[in-house]
């Protein structure tokens, strides 16, 4: 398949940098693009639903993981059950309205919940247009809800290009939990294309910092050249609030999956 697992004594579990705050190096894997990386980690999530129909996955949006998505879809056209899936998005606007095109409810609907046949008792994200007095029973809901699924067994991310992860932006707490956060001005402005000619929502609901590492295992997708120097930092840079992604070195069971655009400054 063309993917190598880098393991040069610059990336590799284990490997001890000579900055003592970057002791430890996560798994790496480095795909020739996303396409291949996605294809993998497609055929890896569908053994792990058919060992464990019931596996409890962690969600993000954006274009990371489409990729991802069409392939669970075709598998759900190939046979394979989705319906006993329990999933928690990691984010969504706020405020926006569900039935918005750009809010996350409506991508998850349409890229993964409705065409695998996810069973809509058991798919969670964010609300987007929960009252503000009720935020925050709201956000404790949603880890009540995690923690009776059972906590999430793999929770699957992408990476900002400021290395935010959801909407856990530069400055986030490592410890906080599922919250109404303020969005970075270059998130806002990312996204401003596809809400034209409506301004971005500035702020929105996300899991903590300290709920997403709660997760069992994590699987860490960055593709493109955009995400080369976030991923450089959250693998090699200085562990600390600037870089949110280096959250994920103090976590045992990390994966990257990424392409060579993203590795290239590895
Ligand atoms: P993207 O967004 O998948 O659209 O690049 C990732 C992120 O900003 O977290």
């Amino acid at each position: 398949m063309g993917c190598a697992l880098r393991n040069d004594g610059l990336v590799g579990r284990g490997t001890v940098h000579g900055n003592s705050l970057t002791m430890k190096s996560p798994a790496l894997e480095i795909f020739p693009n996303a396409e291949a990386a996605s294809e993998r980690l497609a055929t890896e999530l569908v053994a792990r639903v058919r060992a464990n129909p019931e596996l409890v996955l962690g969600l993000p949006t954006g274009s990371t993981p489409i990729q991802l998505y069409r392939k669970c879809v075709q598998a759900a056209q190939a046979g394979l059950d989705w319906s006993r899936v329990t999933t928690f998005n990691l984010d969504e606007y706020w405020p926006i309205a569900p039935s918005h095109e750009q809010s996350f409810t409506a991508f998850m609907h349409r890229e993964l919940w409705q065409p695998a046949g996810l069973d809509p008792t058991r798919t969670f994200i964010p609300s987007g247009e929960v009252e503000p007095e009720a935020i925050a029973l709201h956000c404790a809901a949603y880890e009540t809800a995690i923690r009776q699924a059972g906590g999430i067994d793999v929770q699957f991310l992408g990476i900002g290009v400021n290395g935010h992860l959801g909407f856990n932006e530069p400055g986030a707490d490592f410890a906080g939990r599922t919250d109404l956060v303020d969005l970075a001005e270059g998130t806002r402005q990312r996204a401003a294309a596809s809400f034209a000619p409506v301004p971005v929502p500035r702020r929105g609901i996300t899991m903590g910092i300290g709920t997403i590492l709660e997760a069992r295992e994590i699987v860490m997708m960055a593709f493109g050249a955009d995400k080369a120097e976030a991923v450089q930092a959250a693998v090699q840079g200085e562990v600390g609030v600037h870089c949110p992604a280096t959250a994920l070195r103090e976590h045992a069971q990390v994966k990257w999956w990424v392409d060579e655009a993203a590795a290239a400054l590895l």
